[in-house]
């Protein structure tokens, strides 16, 4: 299968990151000097996406305007001669082509998707939360999607949790197929520790087919009253094959305090005109 298109859910409220996302939406907020969503817009575009759908809330137009031109500011930096800001500026500009789709109500993120329903049509797609990021030797997304098309069939990133982690995910039942890529026979989201089927988190990166969309449609409501992705996955294994990788690299869930900072300092080190200054601190700060 070929994947030309990728659904970001970005119309979250974004709870876990009050009070900084309060008037801006999380999506927007850094990974070191640049904002979430562009890091996941660039994923998919590393991992060969063409045209981007993003699902946003109504009025939250932010996550939009970072990837339109802003013609002020660029009239500034070119009259200032500042020739490097500028790139830095068009380049969010010429990403990728985007489409929207809008979520009126938080019900849930296998109702997020439904919203891109007319904006997919009747092709494959991947669905990226953009909550998650990664960091490794290949996009996550591409990952998936070379999967995908050697097996001809969805999947869905996989990773491992600790116990106290579990409730937390979708969680997987699998029949393993080879190191890494397992065939989903199960999932449920966020189950108690005691009915959890394994250890397999799904994490926010999936490629799916249209014969999604009719699933979601019928779904009712279901953890936290919310129509759920996952029991829309659940129904899609039911008709065809259906599979999950584990993925390499590292993952951070910024919408965790936490994850938010370890992702700072994680891709901080990755810059080197950033890395020095900042290993010198985190000694400082470790060994006092
Ligand atoms: C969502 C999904 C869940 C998945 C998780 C990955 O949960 O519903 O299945 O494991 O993303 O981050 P949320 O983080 O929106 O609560």
């Amino acid at each position: 299968m070929k994947v030309r298109k990728a659904v970001i859910l970005a119309a979250g409220m974004g709870t876990r990151m009050l009070p900084a996302s309060k008037v801006i939406p999380k999506e927007i907020l850094p990974v070191v000097d640049k904002p979430a969503i562009q890091v996941v817009v660039e994923e998919a575009v590393a991992s060969g996406i063409e045209e981007i759908i993003l699902v946003l809330s109504p009025g939250r137009t932010t996550v939009l305007q970072h990837f339109q031109s802003a013609p002020e500011l660029e009239r500034l930096l070119e009259q200032r001669l500042k020739h490097d800001l500028l790139d830095i500026v068009r380049h969010t500009n010429r990403l990728a082509r985007f489409n929207t789709a809008h979520q009126h109500e938080p019900l849930g993120l296998g109702h997020a998707v439904l919203q891109a329903r007319e904006a997919v049509g009747d092709e494959p797609f991947a669905v990226i939360l953009p909550d998650d990021i990664f960091d490794g030797p290949r996009p996550c997304l591409r990952q998936l999607l070379d999967i995908a098309e050697t097996e001809d069939a969805p999947v869905v990133a996989l990773l491992r949790v600790p116990p106290s982690e579990i409730s937390k995910y979708g969680i997987v039942a699998v029949k393993t197929v080879r190191p890494r890529l397992h065939q989903l026979i199960g999932m449920v989201e966020k189950p108690p520790l005691d009915q959890a089927p394994s250890d397999l988190a799904i994490m926010g990166r999936y490629v799916l087919t249209p014969d999604i969309f009719p699933l979601l449609a019928a779904g009712k409501p279901g953890a936290g009253g919310e129509i759920q992705l996952t029991d829309g996955l659940l129904a899609l294994s039911a008709r065809r094959k259906l599979y999950g990788y584990e993925f390499e690299g590292e993952r951070y869930d910024l919408g965790d305090r936490v994850g938010f900072l370890t992702a700072q300092i994680g891709f901080g080190l990755k810059r080197p005109e950033l890395a020095d200054r900042l290993r010198a601190y985190l000694k400082t700060v470790l060994s006092s």
